[in-house]
């Protein structure tokens, strides 16, 4: 009696499942399929040797010959899967980009870190100075219809002040004139309005913010640039409390041998208006070529809301009055770290900015 072709298939199964568990890339188990299951595998020569058999012992063996062949295909997918995963695995590591270094040929430069530029930090100190002084920090918009930086702020169309600021406008093809604010004042007006819609008057807030106005750029000049509004509007104050304010400030921002005085001034949205000035931060009030020799610099307008002010956002005059300041945060920063020409505040060169850590 002949053995059956099929004797040995539990041992040819294991032999195959292990080679198949040895093939370590997807290379070799490409090259390894066909001798695994293919034409020539040990597989399907004995399906060959099958067809020698009666027909009932040959529909036995092929079918456990099929259950084996099943066995052995779901084992080389497994180990298919296996090695993809940790083919693409290898090539994640191998393509990682190390963003900490830049290396040109041979040399790794190691990347330097940036650093805020002095504008945004001048800013945060002067908030800080504010906040610390009981006043909370709001925000406006930059581009303002004329209404909010003009006309509420008393300076109706033809009023001549407007030429104090050469502003640049926003023509969106509409019947209302848009205009890229000048000055922090408008937002102001949108504290006041907004203080009489939900009855929360008193207000004590700093608006810090950018500017813009048609200059010619130049060290002192920049077409944009950033200001700080104050304002304060509770029962009762005066142009003591006014004075007291930036003089605090002053002190506290720039040092205490630095201090303030206001000369008159005009503004069409305070009454009485006033420059205020702070000694000259180069020569400590001595006298220099940046203060033209007076000891002196100036650094902004503020003054008592005017009542037209008052009137124009729905503020009652008899109840409540208030002040208003403005200066420039860029100027701030020059004269505080002594430097002379606005443009380096923007060029954002980090051997600069690197001296303000
Ligand atoms: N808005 C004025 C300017 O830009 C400054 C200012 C603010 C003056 C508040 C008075 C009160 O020149």
């Amino acid at each position: 009696m002949s053995t059956s072709p099929l004797a040995h298939l539990a041992q040819q199964v294991t032999d195959l499942l292990t080679s198949i568990a040895a093939l370590s890339t997807l290379e070799e188990l490409r090259d390894a399929e066909a001798s695994l299951t293919g034409k020539r595998s040990p597989l399907a020569s004995l399906q060959k040797s099958l067809g020698a058999l009666e027909p009932e012992a040959r529909k036995a063996a092929g079918a456990e010959l099929q259950e084996a062949r099943r066995v052995v295909e779901t084992a080389l997918d497994g180990q298919r899967a296996l090695l993809a995963r940790a083919a693409r695995q290898s090539s994640l590591e191998a393509d990682r980009l190390d963003l900490g270094d830049v290396v040109v040929g041979d040399v790794r430069w190691p990347l330097s870190v940036g650093h805020p530029g002095l504008i945004s930090l001048t800013q945060r100190e002067l908030e800080d100075v504010f906040v610390g002084m009981g006043f909370t920090v709001a925000d406006g918009p930059e581009v303002e219809s004329d209404w909010y930086n003009f006309e509420a702020l008393n300076i109706p169309p033809a009023h001549p002040a407007r030429g104090l600021w050469d502003s640049f406008y926003v023509d969106l093809g509409e019947p209302e004139t848009v205009v890229l604010r000048t000055h922090t004042s408008p937002t102001q007006i949108h504290l006041m309005e907004r203080a009489v819609a939900d009855d929360s008057l008193p207000i004590h807030s700093v608006m810090p913010g950018r500017c813009f106005r048609r200059d010619t750029p130049d060290a002192s000049h920049l077409y944009s640039f950033h200001q700080i509004e104050g304002l304060v509007v509770d029962r009762g104050i005066t142009f003591g409390d006014l004075a007291g304010v930036i003089e605090t400030f002053t002190r506290a921002y720039f040092g205490p041998d630095i201090s303030s005085r206001l000369r008159p001034g005009y503004f069409p949205f305070t009454e009485p208006s006033a420059e205020f000035e702070v000694t000259c931060t180069i020569c400590r009030g001595s006298g220099c070529r940046t203060c033209s020799s007076t000891g002196w610099l100036e650094l902004g307008g503020c003054g008592m809301l005017d009542p037209a002010v008052l009137k124009a956002v729905g503020v009652d005059g008899e109840e409540w009055s208030g002040f208003a300041f403005g200066f420039g945060i860029d100027r701030c920063a020059l004269m505080r770290h002594q430097v002379s020409d606005l443009r380096a505040l923007i060029e954002n060169d980090v051997r600069f900015l690197g001296q303000f850590s």
